[in-house]
């Protein structure tokens, strides 16, 4: 990578994001949204965790060997079967990746009973066994962000000289804020040695709503690859949402002079395909692909974007790939709203007829939450007879 702001875009939907609870997708389906990603210019799809079922294993194999651009990785526990097996399914990929993790926090030492020689120990043995295997060897210390520093530095350092190319950090349980997201990159990147010659990766979780926020404070503090999923889908409160952080980038690269290799077009399909295939509905008020997100209903509002879209919207929706109109038309819809939408419907109505037509639209609005334009119509034919 020469353009030293590129940021890498690592897509864990099938991964991570498959993880939330019921979640669960089908082969089909996994391969149409790898396709997807594929084409949209996802640097690093994850397409599995090999080892966990036969299901898994098949997903990653065959999303392996489609796969046209991206990177393809799968997940592997800091075990060597784990690793052994991940290879057997990502080997078929044009560029594939392993990646493997280990707790390293103090909680999560406890679990497999390591103590800290230990682990480490565990870490050279296992990174050196993927990097052995495939020279592209991602390498996470999960709950890094509840890691005692000088320990996360020894480990770190410990990965790099075992061969791994990328470095994740992340904030497993979603705990950490943005100035501490920042400031972790910053002292990973100082202290370590070695730290100059791999990507660091930040892969966040949204349990109090700071994902996005998260990430770009990593990248703003140096790390390179930023790990996400679509619609932020995952476990809990789900991941950092691509959508989100791509279209930051992209909106506010004055503040934020990075790039990705996204096709942002393809976002508001790709929203939807894993959706449907997850069974996760979006919520309306979701940032950049909520069904509100582009919807104005008040009269103040409508009347401004009428006049000039940039009153009220930082972004088209043509952007992320949506043509639809941008006006829902509601109880605090202005009249100028409703001539824009009736001219649209095909209906120029005279200012008396309007302000009849406008009237009726006000008694309607106040009994249903939305009106849909099979109502405007009946309301201009309406009017038309019964005057
Ligand atoms: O959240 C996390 O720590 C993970 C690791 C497996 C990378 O998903
Ligand atoms: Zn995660």
């Amino acid at each position: 990578m020469t353009d030293p702001n590129r940021v890498l875009i690592f897509d864990t939907t099938l991964r991570d994001g498959e993880q939330s609870p019921g979640a669960t997708m089908s082969h089909s389906e996994k391969l149409d949204i790898a396709e997807m990603l594929d084409e949209m210019g996802v640097d690093v799809i994850e397409a599995g965790f090999p080892i966990a079922s036969e299901g898994d294993f098949a997903a990653v194999s065959e999303i392996a060997t489609r796969a046209k651009n991206s990177v393809i990785c799968g997940l592997a526990r800091a075990q060597i079967p784990d690793i052994d097996r991940c290879w057997e399914a990502v080997k078929h990929a044009q560029k594939p990746r392993i990646h493997t993790f280990i707790g390293t926090s103090p909680l999560h030492r406890a679990i497999p009973n390591l103590d800290m020689d230990q682990m480490a120990e565990r870490i050279h043995q296992t990174v050196t066994h993927a990097r052995n295997l495939c020279d592209n060897v991602q390498w996470s210390a999960m709950d890094a962000t509840r890691t005692e520093h000088d320990y996360l530095c020894r480990v770190v350092e410990i990965a790099i000289k075992a061969g791994a190319t990328t470095i994740n950090i992340p904030d497993t349980v979603g705990y950490t804020a943005p100035r501490e997201s920042a400031a972790l990159i910053r002292m990973l990147l100082e202290r370590v040695p070695g730290a100059d010659t791999v990507v660091f990766a930040t892969h966040c979780h949204n349990d109090l709503g700071m994902a996005t926020a998260n990430s770009l404070a990593a990248v703003e503090a140096g790390a390179r690859q930023v790990e996400c999923t679509i619609n932020g889908l995952g476990e809990r409160a789900g991941n950092t949402a691509l959508e989100e952080v791509v279209m930051a980038l992209k909106v506010r690269h004055d503040i934020m002079p990075y790039t990705t290799g996204i096709d942002t077009t393809r976002i508001m399909a790709l929203s939807r395909r894993v959706s449907q295939a997850s069974g996760f509905l979006v919520q309306p008020n979701k940032a950049v692909v909520g069904k509100n997100a582009f919807l104005h209903e008040s009269g103040i509002h409508q009347d401004g974007v009428l006049k000039n879209v940039e009153t009220f919207e930082i972004m088209r929706p043509a952007d992320i790939g949506l043509n639809e109109a941008n006006i829902a038309m509601g109880k605090h819809s202005g009249r100028a709203a409703l001539r824009a939408k009736l001219k649209d419907l095909g209906y120029e109505l005279g200012d008396n007829q309007l302000k009849d037509v406008f009237i009726r639209f006000k008694a309607l609005a106040d009994r249903k939450k939305e009106v849909y334009d099979d109502d405007l119509v009946a309301l201009v034919q309406d009017a038309a007879t019964n005057t």
